[in-house]
């Protein structure tokens, strides 16, 4: 089969020929039809951190049509459009992730290739309203915005929520199931016409994190925060513990923005504010985002889509936070 496979030297992707895997008993093989490309690769590209001896192919998001089931497998059929959990080996307490976890991709191949074989239990099906292409962009990030909104920043029906960067692919998610569960949502961007495009999603209102002032403006404009969901920390997360309202919780996902500098203690114990970490999300939250998306007939944003083999331009335009949404790899076009 074709593969996006990394070149340890240059940290770069190009496509290779390599052997198809081959299908255990608990397994399904699936017949990749999208990927999307997330920030968790581009650091990997960034940072030239992985080694392995054998070919390392990236990529945790997927959906595709199973081609083949395990001998064990019951529950999926070949020819079932399916969608792929990159959460693996969460363990056995959802709170919190255990030794084995891993995210798809490393060290088990992902899903930058034609196919992939992986325990029928990180498989679900495909919601019924998406393409395989907005179905692509779901796995990783709703996951992500899911457990971020509702597990850890424990979202109530009365809370107002602010979601920071909002051209992220998770933060687009966790605008999206904040609207639909009726909430009040602001947004940060560092791009105006993002900012419009939010509201016209269903955001009241937005303001640029570029701007020396943007946390008196938001001030101003909505007043305090309930849940802030946000994955940029750096210098400017102390003002969303500044936002926040007494009681409130920052639920944390992401390090855009580097690390977090001034925080003043006072503030956080004097409100009693949590600042929960989150990172993924587990089985049941997986299939409770995947229900809520098809439920709600909720689609995800998409930016753009590229060709597989131009994976290398996907992560350029990541890497320049030009983009409104998820960047979609179409796997059919090797
Ligand atoms: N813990 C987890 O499970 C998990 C899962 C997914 C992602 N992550 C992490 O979360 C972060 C975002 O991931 P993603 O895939 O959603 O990334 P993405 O699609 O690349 O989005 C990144 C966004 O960050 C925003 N941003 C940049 N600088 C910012 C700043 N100073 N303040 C506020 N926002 C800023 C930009 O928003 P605008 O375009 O609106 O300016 C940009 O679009 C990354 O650090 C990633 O590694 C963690």
């Amino acid at each position: 089969m074709k593969a996006l496979v990394l070149n340890q030297e240059t940290y770069s992707l190009s496509v290779k020929d390599v052997d198809l895997p081959l299908l255990s008993p608990t397994q399904v093989r699936i017949k990749i039809k999208a990927a999307s490309i997330n920030h968790h690769e581009l650091w990997t590209l960034q940072e030239k951190n992985l080694k392995s001896n054998s070919d390392i192919i990236l990529g945790s998001d997927g959906s595709g049509v199973i081609e083949k089931v395990g001998s064990s497998v019951k529950n999926l059929k070949t020819g079932d459009e399916v969608v792929i959990n990159p959460s693996i080996n969460w363990g056995a307490d959802n709170k919190v992730h255990g030794q084995n976890y891993e995210i798809l991709g490393f060290p088990s191949q992902g899903t930058f290739a034609e196919y992939i074989c992986i325990d029928h239990t990180y498989v679900g099906l495909k919601p019924g309203h998406l393409s395989f292409e907005e179905s692509a962009a779901l796995p990783l990030a709703g996951l992500t915005g899911y457990r971020a909104l509702f597990s850890r920043g424990q979202f109530e029906s009365n809370n107002k929520v602010l979601i920071t960067g909002i051209g992220g692919g998770v933060a687009l998610f966790a605008l999206k199931f904040a609207v639909a569960s009726g909430a009040d949502v602001y947004i940060t961007s560092g791009d105006a016409t993002k900012i419009s495009k939010a509201i016209h999603l269903g955001a009241k209102g937005g303001v640029i994190y570029r701007d020396k002032n943007w946390s008196s403006e938001l001030r101003e404009m909505a007043g305090g925060f309930d849940v802030i969901v946000d994955g940029a920390a750096g210098r400017d997360f102390a003002r969303l513990t500044e936002l926040a309202n007494p009681g409130g919780r920052i639920a944390l996902f992401g390090r855009t923005a580097g690390q977090i500098t001034d925080l003043n203690p006072k503030t956080i114990f004097w409100k009693q504010l949590s600042i929960h970490g989150t990172t993924m999300g587990n089985k049941d939250e997986f299939e409770s985002m995947l229900k809520l998306v098809t439920t709600e007939k909720i689609k995800p944003v998409i930016d753009s889509v590229y060709p597989a083999k131009d994976i290398n331009l996907a992560f350029k335009k990541m890497e320049s936070a030009d983009q409104f949404g998820k960047i979609i790899m179409n796997m059919k076009q090797f």
